[in-house]
């Protein structure tokens, strides 16, 4: 298949580009150098010339606490880009994969959320991404909408990375403990994008990996398997100020990918110690 993928040079977009290369496809990978998916002729030009059969929108503002004092631009990027890139996809009648974040939700309760939950995003960063999810559900029938958290992976700064250095210079390290959700290894969910993207069911769907633990939890197993002596001190979120508010609890479920065959995602734990094994591999750890 011929497959456009947005935000190519960005963690996730890097992970999707190989392993859809890998699967045979026919794969253009496009970053913020070619077009601004904020320029609506040149996102439609793009497409258009290229005529894909289906496009991954990995691009977006990801800056989470910094979109708390650029509102505007975050809701630019990852609202009107994606109406543009939509637009463009209806034109070349090309199917749609959106990916999404845990952050759409409030995180109440303890319950995994599905799916079709209400929606209730806590800070600007997900309500632009909700946005972008609205303009894909009104005006496509041929899309998917893939809801992820906590990513990790080789092209870009992540909490993991963050720990493992902060475990080297430390001998102690604060982090909060009462939110709840599951790491996911970007290579992991390249797969399981590749599996959904080759398919025609369409719908929302959560991709994790498996399982479930509190950032503390998280770090606790990376200072542990990472080697480093370091020791994780739980603190509540309240005691962490951020910019922006972050939900409790981050828990998606996974009934709809059951339901539609897709395989789920490995436990987080084994996905964490192929990613520390990757780094080591690249003198990285
Ligand atoms: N990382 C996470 O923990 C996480 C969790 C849940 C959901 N997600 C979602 O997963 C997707 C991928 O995340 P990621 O971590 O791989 O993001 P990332 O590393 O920040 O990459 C995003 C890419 O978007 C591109 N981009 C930004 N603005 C653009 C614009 N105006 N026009 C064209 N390209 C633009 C950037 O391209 P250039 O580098 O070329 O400028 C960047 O490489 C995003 O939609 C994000 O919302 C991520």
């Amino acid at each position: 298949m011929k497959i456009m993928v947005t935000g190519a040079r960005g963690l996730l977009g890097q992970e999707v580009i190989r392993a859809l290369l890998e699967r045979g496809h026919a794969c253009l990978g496009v970053s913020s150098a070619d077009f601004d998916l904020c320029d609506a002729a040149a996102t439609r030009r793009a497409v258009s010339d290229w005529q894909p059969e289906a496009i991954i929108h990995c691009a977006g503002y990801t800056a989470v606490d910094r979109a708390e004092s650029e509102p505007a631009r975050c809701m630019v990027v990852n609202s009107l880009g994606t109406l543009n890139l939509v637009r463009a996809a209806l034109r070349a009648d090309a199917k749609l994969l959106y990916v999404s974040t845990d952050y759409v939700f409030d995180g109440s309760g303890d319950a995994p959320r599905e799916t079709g939950a209400p929606t209730g995003p806590l800070n600007v960063y997900g309500l632009s991404k909700l946005q972008g999810e609205e303009t894909v559900r009104a005006l496509m029938t041929k899309f998917f909408i893939l809801r992820t958290s906590w990513m990790f992976g080789m092209g870009g700064g992540n909490f993991v990375r963050t720990m493992l250095c902060l475990g080297s210079e430390r001998p102690r390290v604060n982090v909060v403990c009462d939110q709840f959700g599951a790491p996911t290894y970007a290579p992991d969910l390249a797969q399981l994008i590749c599996q959904i993207i080759e398919s025609s069911r369409y719908g929302v769907y959560h991709g994790t990996n498996e399982g479930c633990c509190s950032f503390a939890e998280f770090a606790n197993a990376i200072m542990q398997q990472g080697g480093r002596r370091c020791q994780v001190t739980p603190i509540p979120s309240s005691a962490y100020p951020c910019a922006a508010r972050r939900p409790l609890n981050s828990r998606l479920s996974k009934r709809s990918l059951d339901l539609a065959g897709f395989r789920r995602l490995p436990p987080w734990e084994d996905a964490l110690a192929r990613y520390l094994t990757e780094l080591k591999n690249h003198n990285k750890l």
